[in-house]
């Protein structure tokens, strides 16, 4: 008889997921790791088929599913729904749900609150919070309950307002030590991992060399231990393209040639046919 539930329940590792431990193992042999954002199930499949070792299920889905021009509206009911999704597509990857604006800033109460919602309702293996200061006790709190936390420093989307808008970090030696004084303090607090986002890349390296916790880049440079990149620029979803991000695929112009094509055959009679319709 098997001893491992058949369903597992929220927080138990499923068989075969990878082991949040194995992280910190990959980056002291240099092993790179990746992670990709995911917002459904097909998303959360296609990460884990391609091989990905972590899914974020990130608020930029506020913009690159919802429509928003920030990621600030992103609500905690949204991103259960997303999470819950991508945890039923995705196997071996861990699913981190990224704590949306709102949730995690009031209290270390309702921070810990809304992480465990992410664990029990949604599947999620691990969360994501933004910024450090008075972040860090979020993360005490919410890893003192057991669940594994993400860091995210750097460019913070969520006060992107507050650093000026959209722009890279970090970039005098005073903003370059107290990135890596956060990073340091984020790891000190529990964090499993930090996401450096629009980071000069020396100033990532020398973040990255001094945690022993895996660093996840995104405009960051190749020193850092992990990239991840949002799932609609890697595809090319979207209209634009961020300067850092590589498009892999141009889905935007297949998709559009696929849609016309179908609307095409409509309008000229030759869709359904025959072979489309039942006898
Ligand atoms: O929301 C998101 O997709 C993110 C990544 C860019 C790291 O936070």
């Amino acid at each position: 008889m098997s001893i491992r539930p058949q369903s597992p329940a929220p927080a138990t590792p499923a068989p075969g997921k990878l082991p949040v431990t194995e992280l910190t193992e990959m980056k002291a042999r240099r092993q790179p790791i990746v992670m990709v954002t995911a917002y459904d199930a097909p998303g959360g499949r296609l990460a884990d088929a391609a091989g990905a070792d972590l899914v974020l299920v990130g608020d930029s889905a506020a913009m690159t599913v919802l429509g928003h021009d920030s990621t600030v509206p992103a609500t905690m009911e949204e991103m259960l729904i997303l999470t819950r999704a991508v945890t039923r597509g995705a196997r071996r990857p861990l699913v981190i749900a990224d704590m949306p604006f709102g949730s995690f800033q009031v209290s270390d109460e309702e921070a810990l609150h809304n992480a465990i919602r992410f664990v029990k309702e949604a599947g999620a293996d691990a969360v994501k919070l933004e910024g450090a200061g008075p972040t860090l006790t979020r993360v005490a709190a919410i890893v003192g309950a057991g669940i594994p936390v993400m860091g995210h420093i750097g460019l913070t989307p969520q006060s992107a307002t507050m650093l000026g808008g959209f722009k890279a970090q970090g970039r005098t030696a005073e903003k370059a030590l107290q990135l890596l004084a956060d990073a340091r303090a984020l790891e000190a607090a529990g964090c499993f991992s930090v996401v450096l986002e629009a980071v000069p890349a020396p100033v990532a390296r020398r973040v990255s060399e001094g945690l022993s916790i895996p660093t996840i880049g995104i405009g960051a440079g190749g020193a850092t231990d992990a990239q991840v990149l949002v799932i609609n620029d890697l595809l090319g979803i979207n209209a634009t393209v961020p300067r850092f991000a590589r498009k892999y695929a141009d889905l935007r112009s297949v998709m559009t040639d696929a849609v016309t094509a179908f609307v095409v055959d409509v309008q000229g009679g030759a869709f359904p046919d025959e072979e489309h319709s039942y006898s």
